[in-house]
């Protein structure tokens, strides 16, 4: 057990609850030049796109649509260009985790000089970026944790590469958190999204041993909170009040609360992420296939905290060895409850996908997980397990 180190800083402000996109002339001084980020149209669909005009009226907005599911790094650089060409003081992110994350992205690279190559600067090394343009979201699908946390995941298409970035300069100022904005996500979206903050907290928590922690407590309380509303979501996708108490759920799982001081994984994120820019498959199916089979592959560093996860979280009795197997096989079971993969051949993704990734991260020289022991070979393993 290694003593508690670390630093925590959150500065977003949370306006949790309905009617808040109102209260934003409150938040954003008159003379704040304004760049108004979304997607491919839903917020234009739903009612949140006229709200958030409505209550800028008489700020200088501009508008900037079009970013993709998993956004591209090419689509981003044009929203540069109109940052630095429009001296835009804020960015205003309205939609989900890849118009926050593109803000995020957006807000680094604008500040760069224009020597500077921004896929180097502002995602492989954007830690080390001195200036950024504050950013501010409206989310609408609750899922990355994205609204309250430094991280952002930028997709090159030119280079065929989907990466995370991260600095604090990008953390969102504010985030209007309208748990009504999440209605319109179809049932794909909401499951997606309940998979994704799922695994967010298991990424973690299911670490070395942390034994019983604060940490691990707070996280145990994430991952039963998500248990007890994902079947009320999926039975009813007009249920306001369970999408609130994700949406807070899914904050949490991923704003640095539940890692403070501890090691974090991140390794099913990291071939997940080579599963979407290779494949094109959602963020949250990439995990649901991955990390029940990565975790039958690193069974023994692991079985102390998936048996400890499977008692404290699922409720499940017997032997560290018997917990731990019936935490992995009900993980599963959880997963298909939601409708999400669990084989990459059920997400129509052939088998020649284990060459592809585990040679593209042997070639990186990359390896992943809290201790940086899953390289290229045990990759493979795990995408043979998953098939
Ligand atoms: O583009 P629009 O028209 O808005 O449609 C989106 C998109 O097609 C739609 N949508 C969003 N809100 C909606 C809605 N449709 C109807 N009603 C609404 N209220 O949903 C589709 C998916 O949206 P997207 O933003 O891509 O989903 P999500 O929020 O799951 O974000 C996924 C991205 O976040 C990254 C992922 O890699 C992926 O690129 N992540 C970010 C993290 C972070 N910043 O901490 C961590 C995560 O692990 C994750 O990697
Ligand atoms: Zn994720």
């Amino acid at each position: 057990m290694k003593t508690l180190n670390f630093t925590f800083y959150r500065p977003t402000q949370l306006l949790f609850g309905e009617n808040n996109i109102e209260r934003l002339p409150t938040l954003i001084q008159k003379e704040q030049k304004i760049l108004l980020l979304y997607g491919g149209g839903s917020i234009k669909k739903n009612g949140i796109y006229d709200r958030t005009k409505q209550a800028l009226t008489g700020y200088h907005v501009v508008e900037f649509g079009g970013i993709e599911a998993n956004p591209h790094y090419e689509t981003c650089m044009n929203a540069v260009a109109i940052v630095k060409q429009e001296h835009i003081d804020l960015i205003l992110a309205v939609g989900g985790g890849s118009v926050m994350d593109a803000a995020k992205f957006i807000g680094l690279a604008s500040k760069l000089p224009d020597t500077a190559d921004p896929w180097q600067s502002a995602v492989l090394e954007s830690g080390q970026c001195q200036d950024a343009v504050p950013i501010a979201v409206i989310p609408t699908l609750a899922a990355t944790g994205s609204e309250m946390n430094a991280g952002f995941v930028i997709s090159n298409i030119g280079l065929q590469e989907k990466r995370a970035g991260g600095n604090s300069l990008v953390i969102p100022k504010f985030a209007i958190m309208e748990p009504s904005a999440t209605l319109s996500c179809d049932a794909r979206q909401t499951s997606n999204g309940i998979a994704d903050a799922y695994v967010h907290v298991l990424e973690q928590y299911l670490t070395q041993d942390q034994g019983e922690t604060l940490q691990s407590y707070w996280a145990e309380g994430v991952l039963k909170t998500i248990l007890a509303v994902a079947p009320r979501l999926m039975a009813n996708l007009q249920d306001v009040d369970a999408r609130g108490i994700f949406m807070h759920a899914a904050t949490m799982a991923l704003n640095g609360m539940i890692s403070m001081g501890v090691s974090s994984d991140w390794a099913t994120h990291m071939i997940g992420h080579e599963l979407t820019i290779l494949y094109g498959i959602d963020h949250g199916r990439s995990l649901t296939i991955v990390m029940p089979n990565l975790w039958r592959v690193r069974r023994e560093a692991k079985l102390g905290r998936l048996a400890q996860y499977g008692r404290n979280v699922l409720g499940l009795t017997g032997t560290d060895s018997e917990v731990a197997d019936q935490a992995i096989t009900a993980t599963q079971v959880f997963f298909q409850s939601i409708k999400m993969p669990i084989t990459l051949s059920e997400a129509g993704i052939s088998s020649d996908a284990i060459d592809r990734i585990s040679q593209k991260v042997a070639d990186r020289g990359d390896s992943f997980g809290e201790d940086g022991k899953v390289d290229s070979s045990m990759i493979k393993e795990i995408l043979t397990l998953s098939k």
